[in-house]
């Protein structure tokens, strides 16, 4: 079978599928991504492709590249997949769930505490020659200690983070999510509440979850309305879960007091977006997986996937919906 990685993910996963004897493996190395119109050109060679959440697999996909019986993602959301349409076709797809838990949970608690102190604005006041020694009452920021973490999906990253903030400063936690997390208020104390309570109560909240229909621009002008005006929002899931236009507004208006955010709407940011340049608003280039031991589980998942399906194997991490 004709396997396209139409990334270059790490070695152990390619080596995994160089391995497998009834797997032909044609690897994209280039230093460049794949665009989505390659995309589509090359996997109409081959029987199984490799992909990540840069692609859009939907019906023009399904149509272009027939000959697809089986897609796996370096990924672990799958916003971007019509899984639906994957199922009519009966073409097995496959995530990586789990391979970026703590990466990511750590992104999102090093932003709670840039936005708190303002990092990424002051430190830009150094290259722009603007190193103010000690100006008593300029740019003060928040102690994160004791304050009210909200966490918004409350899955294994949501967990981490909880944990990370409740070690570190004695936070308590509020929650809310689409089912209660049994292991999240005994391990963590933490509080099951309504969307509404939690945007009510929380100093801080951290987005978490999938992006779905029901979370698709969930944090918009009134949710940031319903906020204190002292809050944080973070948000390492998906661009997707906020608006950012209202954001910004919200920003402005001092609605909320601050924002960090890992992923944006649209991705990349474009470089002249306001958010760049707000002095309590951190922004990272979607880098929550972005270490050694993620990507190299990402890539081990990734292949697996690929592997269980070749062996004629249940696939492990299939996604049904
Ligand atoms: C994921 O795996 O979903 C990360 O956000 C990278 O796309």
């Amino acid at each position: 079978m004709k396997v396209l990685v139409s990334l270059y993910i790490p070695q152990l996963g390619i080596d995994m599928l160089k391995a497998h004897s009834e797997l032909d493996v044609t690897v994209w190395d280039k230093d460049r991504l794949m665009t989505h119109e390659e995309l589509l050109s090359q996997a109409k060679d081959y029987d199984i492709l490799l992909t990540s959440s840069n692609y859009v697999i939907n019906e023009e996909f399904v149509q272009k590249c027939p000959s697809i019986k089986m897609i796996s993602t370096f990924s672990v959301g799958y916003d971007n997949v019509n899984i639906p349409l994957l199922n009519k076709h009966n073409i097995p797809f496959g995530n990586a769930p789990g391979a970026m838990t703590d990466a990511t949970a750590d992104v999102a608690f090093g932003l709670m505490i840039a936005v708190c102190r303002k990092m990424f604005y002051m430190y830009n006041m150094i290259p722009n020659d603007n190193w103010n020694i000690l100006m008593p009452r300029a740019n003060l920021g928040q102690e994160p200690k004791g304050k009210t973490l909200g966490i918004f999906g409350m899955g294994k990253i949501g967990m981490e983070m909880a944990s990370r903030c409740k070690g570190a400063y004695g936070m308590d936690i509020y929650y809310h999510n689409r089912n209660r997390n049994p292991e999240a208020e005994k391990e963590l104390d933490a509080k099951y509440v309504s969307f509404d309570e939690l945007l009510k109560v929380s100093d801080i909240i951290s987005a978490h979850c999938a992006l779905t229909p029901e979370t698709k621009g969930i944090f918009n002008k009134e949710a940031f309305q319903k906020m204190k005006s002292s809050a944080i929002f973070i948000n390492t899931a998906r661009g997707g879960v906020h608006n950012e236009t209202d954001l910004i507004d919200a920003l402005n208006s001092q609605e909320i007091w601050g924002a960090g955010l890992d992923v944006t709407n649209p991705e990349p940011m474009k470089a002249d977006n306001p958010l760049l340049f707000m002095e309590n608003v951190c922004v990272l280039p979607h880098i929550g997986s972005a270490t050694v031991k993620a990507r190299d589980e990402m890539a081990r998942l990734a292949a697996l996937n690929i592997i269980q399906f070749a062996n004629g194997e249940e696939i492990t991490n299939r996604v049904l919906k």
